[in-house]
């Protein structure tokens, strides 16, 4: 077991295939942006599966695929299948944009991977474009319900809460998750980068209490995937929403998670600057005992807490560059 300073145990570990991205959601990648990795620097599919192995021979037993866009990685499901195949690993995951799901769903969940994350704030064309940048609603679409027909279950759909952009589309969504089913995650926009400060976050906390009425929701107790989202379900429990917020109330203190970025850079915190290079060891010939000892090391660093709130000019990586 992985067991940080304060006592968290560190068992889900988010892996960015890729920074790169089609889209350029407003609060997350600068418009023209043209920083990304070079190719050699991203970790290959050998390198990450070595890596991972050695992760969940110290406990970690969740891995969720992410980026950027993890379906701009050429052969994804092939690096899916391998990392599902790794003992010790019971739970693949995916968050994703969706705008090339469609093409890749069915193999995706023939690799293991069983539940997916969708990006989407808004279900109007216009609202979509100003958002992404691209008119992407329809393929956002098609890749969604592409998932639903393949299966993966549960489909949870992000919406990122932005002040005067979709902040009065909230109900529109609550009601088209439940009708199909999916689980609508509603977000603080969190300050990371320019981008993300450039947008204003709504507290979540009365737009809760108002949903609850309006939907007849109650407190849901059991979990759902173990990250930081509070839920609220229908009477039946046959949907449910849950409500990150990051900003409004912390939830550092049952943080279990870490990420690491394509070019093998382990960061602690989404909201701090500590980190930990894995891919000179990795290139460096590290004997899997130097690996394991590594990730200890790394884990020791994990910070306390972000603080966003306290300093929010602190973190100029964007959320495409972490891994969201
Ligand atoms: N604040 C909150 N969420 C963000 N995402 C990207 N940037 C930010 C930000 N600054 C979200 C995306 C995606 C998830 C992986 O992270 O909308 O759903
Ligand atoms: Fe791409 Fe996701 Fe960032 Fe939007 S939030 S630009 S979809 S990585």
């Amino acid at each position: 077991m992985l067991t940080d300073r304060f006592g968290r145990s560190i068992q889900y570990l988010r892996l960015s295939v890729t920074d790169r991205c089609d889209l350029r959601c407003t609060y997350c990648m600068p418009k023209g942006f043209k920083g990304f990795e070079e190719p050699e620097h991203w970790l290959t599919f050998d390198e990450i599966e070595r890596l991972l192995a050695a992760f969940a021979r110290l406990g970690t037993s969740r891995i969720r695929l992410t980026g950027g866009e993890p379906l701009l990685r050429r052969n994804l499901p092939e690096l899916a299948a391998r990392i599902s195949a790794l003992p010790g690993i019971r739970d693949l995951s995916l968050s994703t944009n969706a705008t090339r799901l469609n093409r890749y769903a069915y193999e995706l969940r023939e690799a293991g991977v069983a539940r997916i994350n969708v990006s989407l704030d808004s279900l109007d064309r216009a609202c979509v474009e100003n958002i992404t940048g691209h008119d992407s609603l329809t393929k956002i679409m098609d890749g969604l319900m592409a998932g639903k027909t393949a299966g993966f279950s549960p489909i949870k759909v992000n919406m990122v809460v932005m002040r005067g952009t979709n902040d009065h589309e909230i109900d529109d969504m609550v009601a088209f998750c439940i009708e199909h089913g999916f689980i609508l995650r509603l977000i603080e926009a969190m300050p990371m980068g320019a981008t993300g400060r450039n947008t204003e976050y709504v507290d979540l906390g009365p737009v809760q209490a108002r949903l609850k009425e309006k939907f007849d929701l109650h407190p849901q107790a059991a979990e759902l995937g173990g990250g930081p989202a509070r839920y609220l379900a229908t009477a039946d429990g046959s949907a449910s929403i849950g409500f990150i917020t990051a900003m409004s109330q912390h939830f550092c203190a049952t943080c279990n998670r870490v990420r690491l970025a394509v070019d093998g850079t382990l960061y602690l915190c989404l909201g701090q600057e500590e980190k930990f290079e894995f891919r000179p060891l990795l290139r460096g010939g590290a004997s899997d005992i130097e690996l394991e000892d590594a990730i200890r090391a790394a884990i020791e660093l994990k910070p306390q807490k972000h603080e966003f709130r306290e300093q929010p000019q602190k973190i100029v990586r964007f959320m495409s560059q972490t891994g969201g």
